[in-house]
């Protein structure tokens, strides 16, 4: 069953929407040559807890942290370390979630580390342009499909992958619900969309094949040709007007860096 939001409980989302994208917005300035992914972990750990939220991933099946930091060949679930240096020229996916007051928030960057090459910059352009087509779709009446195929339409069109392994998600009291949303499918099939659905859509785009493999920590995929991967993710609801993206951010990362 897909649960429908009331006008209240969207309010609701927002707020929880609002913190983490605030959240990926800190962690965004503070990305840089030197910094470690387990630094950006502490901050967005206190960010969270200060706010009166709680970190949505941090011992969800056990997973050990409150943010995923999946750098280069790392399509989502890196697992952050102090030991791990970020250097120029990485790209940096950095995945957000957070509970407040009841009602779930879910967003994801993937960012550069000083400079990156031309390549790795499409790469990540594409994809985000990607997950704001798939938004597009986000309306009463058309089908879940829809949104997979924007995505893999965009993506493909410029030679790069979709995985396949991992799809995104309904979210509202739960981090994961009903229903799955892969990035990837025909037009038109599906439930319809309806007002107050609410969805985490989340491209993950790989610069070579789509595959990818677990490492032995149980939690970190790669893709399986070494090639870069890219990740964005926002929280979503059906209205019936425009599409209201829930994780917002006043100000673009593209803006300020
Ligand atoms: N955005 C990811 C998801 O929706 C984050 C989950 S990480 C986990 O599945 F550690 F909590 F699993
Ligand atoms: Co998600």
């Amino acid at each position: 069953m897909i649960v429908c939001r009331t006008a209240s409980e969207l309010e609701k989302m927002r707020a929880a929407g609002r913190l983490v994208g605030e959240v990926l917005t800190l962690l965004a300035a503070k990305v840089a040559p030197g910094v470690t992914t387990g630094d950006l972990d502490a901050l967005a750990e206190q960010t969270i807890v200060d706010a009166g939220a709680t970190p949505a991933f941090k011992g969800y099946h056990g997973y050990p942290a409150t943010i995923c930091a999946s750098v280069n060949d790392e399509v989502i679930h890196g697992i952050p370390s102090g030991r791990r240096v970020l250097e120029a020229g990485d790209i940096i996916s950095i995945d957000v979630g957070a509970q407040l007051n009841g009602y779930f928030g879910d967003s994801a960057v993937t960012l550069p580390v000083g400079p990156i090459s031309e390549d790795a910059a499409r790469l990540l352009r594409v994809t985000e342009e990607s997950l704001f087509k798939a938004i597009e779709q986000v309306r009463p009446g058309n089908r879940l499909s829809d949104i997979g195929h924007a995505v893999q339409q965009h993506v493909e069109a410029y030679g790069f992958s979709v995985v396949r392994e991992f799809v995104g998600h309904g979210i509202g009291q739960q981090m994961h619900e009903e229903p799955q949303v892969p990035n990837y499918g025909e037009a038109g099939r599906g439930p319809r969309l309806s007002e107050g659905m609410v969805l985490a859509i989340e491209p993950m785009v790989n610069a070579g094949k789509p595959a990818v493999k677990v490492l032995a920590d149980g939690w970190t995929a790669v893709t399986r040709d070494r090639s870069l991967s890219a990740h964005f993710e926002h929280t979503v609801a059906v209205t019936a007007g425009e599409p209201w993206v829930l994780t917002a951010r006043d100000v673009p990362v593209a803006a300020r860096r």
